[in-house]
């Protein structure tokens, strides 16, 4: 139980470098994104964080419960975020708002996650 969780705290690190970094990266672009780290940092951020949330109930770990829900709702919206990113740039549309909505969502999520308890 206790590899399981460090295998997914290592997970939830690299899926959060993953979208911060390619941020960090491009953030002043205005078109001509790479999009692939976002969208699996972002997938990877709601699989390994539900994971982590899963194994502490069952190891009686304590969470905090409303952190968990921000975290949750704000990841989904980086998600969401993503996926469209994704989608416009298929279509030749503007990516920009939805690589700054992604990408700043997920700084705030860091936030959210280390001062939050
Ligand atoms: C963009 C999305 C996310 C980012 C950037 C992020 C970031 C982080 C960071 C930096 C930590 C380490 C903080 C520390 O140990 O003090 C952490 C821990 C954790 N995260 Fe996330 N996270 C995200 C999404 C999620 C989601 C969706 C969930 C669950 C639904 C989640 C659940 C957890 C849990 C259970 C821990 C370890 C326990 C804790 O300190 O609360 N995370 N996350």
């Amino acid at each position: 139980m206790e590899i399981l969780k460090l295998v997914l705290v290592a997970a939830h690190f690299l899926g959060m470098a993953a979208i911060v970094g390619s941020f960090f990266v491009q953030m002043r672009r205005k078109s001509d994104f790479v999009l692939t780290p976002l969208l699996v940092g972002a997938i990877t951020q709601v699989v390994t964080g539900l994971a982590l949330v899963g194994l502490a109930e069952a190891t009686g770990d304590d969470l905090i419960y409303a952190k968990i829900g921000v975290k949750l709702t704000i990841a989904v919206v980086v998600l969401v975020a993503a996926i469209l990113a994704v989608v416009t740039q298929r279509k030749g549309g503007r990516v920009q708002p939805w690589f700054h909505a992604a990408g700043g969502l997920a700084v705030i999520n860091v936030l959210v996650a280390v001062f939050w308890g």
